[in-house]
Protein backbone atom coordinates (compact mmCIF):
# COMPACT_ATOMS: atom_id res chain seq x y z
CA UNK A 1 0.00 0.00 0.00
CA UNK A 2 1.41 3.62 -0.73
CA UNK A 3 0.43 6.27 1.80
CA UNK A 4 1.52 9.75 0.49
CA UNK A 5 2.44 12.23 3.25
CA UNK A 6 -0.21 14.59 1.68
CA UNK A 7 -2.52 14.30 -1.12
CA UNK A 8 -4.00 18.15 -2.43
CA UNK A 9 -5.11 16.56 -5.80
CA UNK A 10 -7.79 14.63 -4.09
CA UNK A 11 -9.00 17.17 -1.40
CA UNK A 12 -9.44 20.00 -3.84
CA UNK A 13 -11.18 17.91 -6.29
CA UNK A 14 -14.70 18.28 -4.77
CA UNK A 15 -14.33 22.39 -5.21
CA UNK A 16 -12.97 22.01 -8.91
CA UNK A 17 -16.54 23.78 -10.57
CA UNK A 18 -16.83 26.57 -7.92
CA UNK A 19 -12.89 27.09 -7.99
CA UNK A 20 -13.54 27.59 -12.01
CA UNK A 21 -16.25 29.48 -11.47
CA UNK A 22 -14.69 32.01 -9.34
CA UNK A 23 -11.55 32.41 -11.46
CA UNK A 24 -14.03 32.57 -14.38
CA UNK A 25 -15.75 35.59 -12.53
CA UNK A 26 -12.47 36.96 -12.27
CA UNK A 27 -11.70 36.96 -16.06
CA UNK A 28 -15.36 38.43 -16.25
CA UNK A 29 -14.41 41.69 -13.83
CA UNK A 30 -10.86 41.55 -14.66
CA UNK A 31 -11.10 42.79 -10.86
CA UNK A 32 -7.53 40.80 -9.92
CA UNK A 33 -6.64 42.73 -7.37
CA UNK A 34 -8.91 44.64 -4.30
CA UNK A 35 -12.00 42.90 -5.95
CA UNK A 36 -14.95 42.16 -3.51
CA UNK A 37 -13.69 38.95 -2.88
CA UNK A 38 -10.91 40.32 -0.49
CA UNK A 39 -14.00 41.93 1.66
CA UNK A 40 -15.99 38.71 1.46
CA UNK A 41 -13.29 36.16 2.82
CA UNK A 42 -12.04 38.32 5.13
CA UNK A 43 -15.47 39.11 7.05
CA UNK A 44 -15.89 35.16 6.74
CA UNK A 45 -12.75 34.08 8.09
CA UNK A 46 -13.16 37.04 11.28
CA UNK A 47 -16.53 35.47 11.81
CA UNK A 48 -15.01 31.95 11.63
CA UNK A 49 -12.16 32.55 13.95
CA UNK A 50 -13.95 34.74 16.50
CA UNK A 51 -11.88 37.80 15.87
CA UNK A 52 -13.46 41.33 14.99
CA UNK A 53 -11.10 41.84 12.03
CA UNK A 54 -9.73 39.66 9.49
CA UNK A 55 -7.04 41.10 6.81
CA UNK A 56 -5.58 39.02 4.20
CA UNK A 57 -2.01 39.54 2.81
CA UNK A 58 0.36 37.52 0.75
CA UNK A 59 2.04 34.90 3.07
CA UNK A 60 2.07 33.72 6.47
CA UNK A 61 5.15 35.72 7.09
CA UNK A 62 3.78 38.90 6.22
CA UNK A 63 0.79 38.21 8.26
CA UNK A 64 3.14 37.86 11.58
CA UNK A 65 5.24 40.64 10.28
CA UNK A 66 2.47 43.19 9.73
CA UNK A 67 0.95 42.28 13.12
CA UNK A 68 4.38 43.45 14.77
CA UNK A 69 4.95 46.03 13.31
CA UNK A 70 1.30 47.67 13.81
CA UNK A 71 1.61 46.57 17.43
CA UNK A 72 4.65 49.04 17.70
CA UNK A 73 7.71 46.15 17.61
CA UNK A 74 10.59 48.55 16.58
CA UNK A 75 14.32 48.19 15.82
CA UNK A 76 16.05 46.98 18.57
CA UNK A 77 12.96 45.05 20.47
CA UNK A 78 13.25 41.61 21.72
CA UNK A 79 10.47 39.05 20.43
CA UNK A 80 10.22 36.01 22.48
CA UNK A 81 8.86 33.06 20.33
CA UNK A 82 9.76 29.64 20.41
CA UNK A 83 13.24 27.40 19.54
CA UNK A 84 10.93 24.91 17.56
CA UNK A 85 8.55 26.73 14.87
CA UNK A 86 9.28 26.60 11.20
CA UNK A 87 12.07 29.43 10.46
CA UNK A 88 9.33 31.87 9.08
CA UNK A 89 8.70 33.13 12.43
CA UNK A 90 11.43 34.36 13.34
CA UNK A 91 12.42 35.70 10.33
CA UNK A 92 9.30 37.92 10.62
CA UNK A 93 11.15 39.10 13.85
CA UNK A 94 14.19 40.18 12.43
CA UNK A 95 12.23 41.76 9.39
CA UNK A 96 10.50 44.00 11.91
CA UNK A 97 14.00 44.86 12.94
CA UNK A 98 13.63 43.00 15.83
CA UNK A 99 16.17 40.09 17.83
CA UNK A 100 14.37 37.04 18.44
CA UNK A 101 15.01 35.19 21.52
CA UNK A 102 14.19 31.82 21.30
CA UNK A 103 12.34 30.18 24.39
CA UNK A 104 12.60 25.76 25.09
CA UNK A 105 9.36 24.16 24.72
CA UNK A 106 7.42 21.39 27.08
CA UNK A 107 8.61 18.17 26.64
CA UNK A 108 4.73 16.68 26.74
CA UNK A 109 2.90 19.43 24.27
CA UNK A 110 6.22 20.61 22.39
CA UNK A 111 4.10 23.93 22.71
CA UNK A 112 6.33 27.19 24.56
CA UNK A 113 7.58 26.64 27.80
CA UNK A 114 6.29 29.35 30.49
CA UNK A 115 9.26 28.81 32.97
CA UNK A 116 11.64 29.51 30.22
CA UNK A 117 9.59 32.76 28.64
CA UNK A 118 9.77 34.31 32.01
CA UNK A 119 13.46 33.61 31.98
CA UNK A 120 14.17 35.17 28.96
CA UNK A 121 12.11 38.54 29.27
CA UNK A 122 14.39 41.36 29.82
CA UNK A 123 14.02 45.40 30.13
CA UNK A 124 13.86 45.22 25.89
CA UNK A 125 11.13 42.64 25.69
CA UNK A 126 7.95 43.92 23.69
CA UNK A 127 6.24 40.99 22.44
CA UNK A 128 5.59 37.24 22.58
CA UNK A 129 5.03 35.04 19.51
CA UNK A 130 3.72 31.66 20.97
CA UNK A 131 3.40 29.22 18.65
CA UNK A 132 0.06 26.74 18.07
CA UNK A 133 2.55 24.27 16.55
CA UNK A 134 1.23 21.09 14.87
CA UNK A 135 -2.27 22.39 15.44
CA UNK A 136 -2.23 22.53 18.85
CA UNK A 137 -3.03 26.09 20.86
CA UNK A 138 -0.18 26.99 23.58
CA UNK A 139 -1.12 27.62 27.15
CA UNK A 140 -2.25 31.16 26.55
CA UNK A 141 -3.75 32.28 29.98
CA UNK A 142 -0.54 32.87 31.86
CA UNK A 143 1.45 34.30 28.68
CA UNK A 144 -1.10 37.27 28.51
CA UNK A 145 -1.31 37.31 32.32
CA UNK A 146 2.62 38.71 31.37
CA UNK A 147 1.35 41.67 30.32
CA UNK A 148 3.33 42.03 26.96
CA UNK A 149 1.74 42.41 23.42
CA UNK A 150 1.41 39.24 22.25
CA UNK A 151 0.82 37.50 18.90
CA UNK A 152 -0.41 33.59 18.08
CA UNK A 153 1.38 32.04 15.16
CA UNK A 154 -1.36 30.27 14.42
CA UNK A 155 -0.18 29.17 10.99
CA UNK A 156 -0.62 25.88 11.71
CA UNK A 157 -3.94 25.80 13.88
CA UNK A 158 -7.04 27.34 11.60
CA UNK A 159 -10.33 26.39 14.03
CA UNK A 160 -8.45 24.62 16.89
CA UNK A 161 -9.76 25.40 20.08
CA UNK A 162 -8.40 25.71 23.88
CA UNK A 163 -10.63 26.68 26.82
CA UNK A 164 -13.42 27.27 24.91
CA UNK A 165 -11.30 29.70 22.36
CA UNK A 166 -10.88 29.52 19.03
CA UNK A 167 -7.06 30.28 17.51
CA UNK A 168 -7.20 33.52 16.15
CA UNK A 169 -9.15 34.89 18.42
CA UNK A 170 -6.93 35.00 21.89
CA UNK A 171 -4.11 37.40 21.58
CA UNK A 172 -3.86 40.77 20.24
CA UNK A 173 -3.28 39.13 17.08
CA UNK A 174 -2.57 36.34 15.24
CA UNK A 175 -0.82 35.54 11.89
CA UNK A 176 -2.24 32.90 9.48
CA UNK A 177 -0.70 30.94 6.95
CA UNK A 178 -2.57 29.68 3.71
CA UNK A 179 0.26 28.08 2.10
CA UNK A 180 -1.81 24.91 0.29
CA UNK A 181 -0.87 21.97 2.28
CA UNK A 182 -2.13 24.59 5.72
CA UNK A 183 -5.87 23.19 7.25
CA UNK A 184 -7.01 26.19 5.52
CA UNK A 185 -5.23 26.57 2.28
CA UNK A 186 -5.09 28.47 -0.74
CA UNK A 187 -4.32 27.70 -4.25
CA UNK A 188 -1.22 29.32 -4.43
CA UNK A 189 0.25 31.31 -0.75
CA UNK A 190 -1.61 33.61 1.08
CA UNK A 191 -2.24 34.42 4.77
CA UNK A 192 -4.14 36.66 6.72
CA UNK A 193 -3.95 38.46 10.17
CA UNK A 194 -7.13 38.30 12.53
CA UNK A 195 -7.15 41.19 15.74
CA UNK A 196 -9.14 42.34 18.15
CA UNK A 197 -8.58 46.64 17.73
CA UNK A 198 -9.86 48.71 14.89
CA UNK A 199 -7.00 51.00 14.82
CA UNK A 200 -4.40 48.67 14.65
CA UNK A 201 -6.72 46.73 11.84
CA UNK A 202 -6.98 49.82 9.72
CA UNK A 203 -2.98 49.81 10.25
CA UNK A 204 -2.30 46.52 9.11
CA UNK A 205 -4.65 47.54 6.09
CA UNK A 206 -2.63 50.35 5.07
CA UNK A 207 0.85 48.52 5.94
CA UNK A 208 -0.40 45.84 3.44
CA UNK A 209 -0.60 48.43 0.60
CA UNK A 210 2.16 50.65 0.72
CA UNK A 211 1.39 52.40 3.77
CA UNK A 212 -1.51 54.44 2.00
CA UNK A 213 -3.84 56.22 4.10
CA UNK A 214 -5.73 57.52 0.87
CA UNK A 215 -4.40 56.62 -2.64
CA UNK A 216 -1.16 58.08 -3.38
CA UNK A 217 -1.47 59.15 0.12
CA UNK A 218 1.71 57.25 2.25
CA UNK A 219 2.14 57.98 6.03
CA UNK A 220 4.66 54.96 6.84
CA UNK A 221 6.78 52.81 4.46
CA UNK A 222 5.22 49.60 4.19
CA UNK A 223 4.77 46.51 1.68
CA UNK A 224 2.89 45.29 -1.13
CA UNK A 225 1.56 42.47 0.70
CA UNK A 226 -2.26 42.80 -0.54
CA UNK A 227 -3.49 38.59 -1.05
CA UNK A 228 -5.25 38.61 -4.78
CA UNK A 229 -9.09 38.32 -5.58
CA UNK A 230 -8.71 34.75 -6.47
CA UNK A 231 -6.77 33.72 -3.42
CA UNK A 232 -9.79 35.12 -1.35
CA UNK A 233 -12.67 33.81 -3.41
CA UNK A 234 -10.61 30.03 -3.26
CA UNK A 235 -10.35 30.70 0.20
CA UNK A 236 -13.99 30.96 1.09
CA UNK A 237 -14.78 27.87 -0.54
CA UNK A 238 -12.70 26.28 0.79
CA UNK A 239 -13.31 27.86 4.69
CA UNK A 240 -16.81 26.12 4.41
CA UNK A 241 -14.70 22.49 4.19
CA UNK A 242 -12.62 23.56 7.25
CA UNK A 243 -14.47 22.27 9.97
CA UNK A 244 -15.62 18.75 8.08
CA UNK A 245 -11.90 18.63 7.22
CA UNK A 246 -10.32 18.96 10.93
CA UNK A 247 -12.89 16.75 12.28
CA UNK A 248 -11.47 13.96 9.68
CA UNK A 249 -7.97 14.70 11.33
CA UNK A 250 -8.75 14.40 14.70
CA UNK A 251 -10.90 10.94 13.87
CA UNK A 252 -7.89 9.66 11.91
CA UNK A 253 -5.41 11.23 14.79
CA UNK A 254 -7.59 8.98 17.11
CA UNK A 255 -7.08 6.00 15.04
CA UNK A 256 -2.93 6.67 15.81
CA UNK A 257 -3.38 6.89 18.96
CA UNK A 258 -5.85 4.05 19.39
CA UNK A 259 -2.75 2.18 18.05
CA UNK A 260 0.35 4.13 18.95
CA UNK A 261 -0.42 4.91 22.38
CA UNK A 262 0.85 1.96 24.27
CA UNK A 263 4.22 0.94 22.06
CA UNK A 264 7.57 1.16 23.56
CA UNK A 265 9.89 3.04 21.78
CA UNK A 266 7.03 5.41 20.43
CA UNK A 267 6.01 8.95 22.28
CA UNK A 268 2.76 11.02 20.84
CA UNK A 269 1.99 14.45 21.59
CA UNK A 270 -0.26 15.22 24.49
CA UNK A 271 -3.25 16.77 24.08
CA UNK A 272 -3.61 19.69 26.87
CA UNK A 273 -6.61 19.47 28.87
CA UNK A 274 -9.57 21.48 26.91
CA UNK A 275 -7.96 21.74 24.27
CA UNK A 276 -9.33 20.58 20.95
CA UNK A 277 -6.10 20.77 18.10
CA UNK A 278 -6.11 20.37 14.86
CA UNK A 279 -3.32 18.07 13.74
CA UNK A 280 -1.78 19.90 10.95
CA UNK A 281 0.92 17.29 11.30
CA UNK A 282 0.83 13.74 13.36
CA UNK A 283 3.87 13.77 15.45
CA UNK A 284 5.37 10.34 16.61
CA UNK A 285 8.71 10.41 18.50
CA UNK A 286 11.29 7.35 18.83
CA UNK A 287 14.82 7.21 19.30
CA UNK A 288 17.31 9.32 17.95
CA UNK A 289 19.38 6.55 16.98
CA UNK A 290 17.00 4.38 15.09
CA UNK A 291 14.82 7.69 13.50
CA UNK A 292 16.58 7.54 9.76
CA UNK A 293 16.32 3.79 10.32
CA UNK A 294 13.03 3.58 10.93
CA UNK A 295 12.23 6.29 8.35
CA UNK A 296 13.91 4.17 5.49
CA UNK A 297 12.25 1.23 7.26
CA UNK A 298 8.64 3.29 6.51
CA UNK A 299 9.60 4.39 3.48
CA UNK A 300 9.92 0.72 1.95
CA UNK A 301 6.37 -0.30 3.38
CA UNK A 302 4.98 2.90 0.71
CA UNK A 303 4.78 5.12 3.89
CA UNK A 304 6.38 8.78 2.96
CA UNK A 305 7.53 10.73 6.08
CA UNK A 306 9.04 14.07 6.69
CA UNK A 307 10.28 16.16 10.05
CA UNK A 308 9.27 19.18 11.30
CA UNK A 309 11.98 20.42 12.08
CA UNK A 310 14.91 18.97 11.73
CA UNK A 311 17.07 22.15 13.37
CA UNK A 312 15.35 24.16 16.11
CA UNK A 313 15.52 27.74 14.86
CA UNK A 314 18.36 28.89 17.39
CA UNK A 315 20.72 26.12 15.60
CA UNK A 316 20.09 27.44 12.21
CA UNK A 317 23.10 29.04 10.70
CA UNK A 318 21.32 32.41 9.87
CA UNK A 319 21.03 32.98 13.48
CA UNK A 320 24.06 32.02 15.22
CA UNK A 321 25.07 35.66 15.78
CA UNK A 322 22.66 35.47 18.49
CA UNK A 323 25.03 33.24 20.68
CA UNK A 324 22.13 30.35 21.41
CA UNK A 325 23.88 27.67 21.06
CA UNK A 326 23.49 23.95 21.62
CA UNK A 327 21.93 23.54 25.05
CA UNK A 328 19.84 26.53 25.07
CA UNK A 329 16.70 25.08 24.54
CA UNK A 330 17.36 21.47 25.41
CA UNK A 331 13.61 20.14 25.09
CA UNK A 332 13.68 21.59 21.40
CA UNK A 333 16.85 19.90 20.19
CA UNK A 334 16.44 16.48 22.05
CA UNK A 335 12.30 16.43 19.91
CA UNK A 336 14.08 17.75 16.82
CA UNK A 337 16.28 14.45 16.94
CA UNK A 338 13.51 12.16 17.44
CA UNK A 339 10.18 13.84 15.65
CA UNK A 340 9.27 11.96 12.57
CA UNK A 341 5.67 13.64 10.89
CA UNK A 342 3.56 10.51 9.50
CA UNK A 343 0.66 10.86 7.09
CA UNK A 344 -1.86 12.91 7.96
CA UNK A 345 -4.69 14.81 5.93
CA UNK A 346 -8.24 14.99 5.27
CA UNK A 347 -8.58 12.19 2.62
CA UNK A 348 -6.42 9.71 4.25
CA UNK A 349 -7.91 6.74 4.61
CA UNK A 350 -8.33 4.42 8.27
CA UNK A 351 -6.82 1.86 6.30
CA UNK A 352 -3.92 3.85 5.42
CA UNK A 353 -3.72 4.51 9.12
CA UNK A 354 -4.03 1.28 10.26
CA UNK A 355 -0.72 0.58 7.69
CA UNK A 356 1.27 3.09 8.70
CA UNK A 357 0.79 2.51 12.37
CA UNK A 358 1.37 -1.58 11.58
CA UNK A 359 4.51 -0.44 9.63
CA UNK A 360 5.91 1.52 12.44
CA UNK A 361 5.65 -0.90 14.73
CA UNK A 362 7.32 -3.33 12.50
CA UNK A 363 9.61 -0.96 11.77
CA UNK A 364 10.45 -0.67 15.49
CA UNK A 365 11.06 -4.63 15.85
CA UNK A 366 13.12 -4.72 13.12
CA UNK A 367 15.92 -1.86 13.05
C1 LIG B 1 4.44 27.93 12.37
C2 LIG B 1 4.55 28.70 11.09
N1 LIG B 1 4.77 30.04 11.13
C3 LIG B 1 4.84 30.76 10.00
C4 LIG B 1 4.73 30.19 8.75
C5 LIG B 1 4.90 31.04 7.54
O1 LIG B 1 3.82 31.01 6.66
P1 LIG B 1 4.04 31.23 5.09
O2 LIG B 1 4.74 30.07 4.54
O3 LIG B 1 2.64 31.39 4.56
O4 LIG B 1 4.82 32.51 4.93
C6 LIG B 1 4.49 28.80 8.67
C7 LIG B 1 4.27 28.09 7.40
O5 LIG B 1 4.95 27.96 6.50
C8 LIG B 1 4.43 28.04 9.86
O6 LIG B 1 4.23 26.71 9.82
Amino acid sequence: MKVPFVDLVTWLRPSREEYLAAFATLLDTGAFIGGPQVAEFETAFAGYTGAAHAVAVKTGTDALLLAMRALGVKPGDEVITAANSFFATAEAISHAGAVPVFADVVDDTLLIDLADLERRITKKTKCIIPVHLFGQIADMPPILALGLTVIEDSAQAHGSTRGGQRAGSIADAAGFSFYPTKNLGALGEGGAITLRDPQVAERVRSLRDHGQAARHDHVEIGYNARLDSLQCAGLSITLRRLDAANAARRKLAARYRQHLANVPGVKLVAEAPDSSPVYHLMIVRVDSSRRDAIRESLAKAGVATAIHYPTPIHLQRAYAHLGQGPGSCPVAERAAKEMISLPMFPDLTVEQVDHVAESLVASLRAV
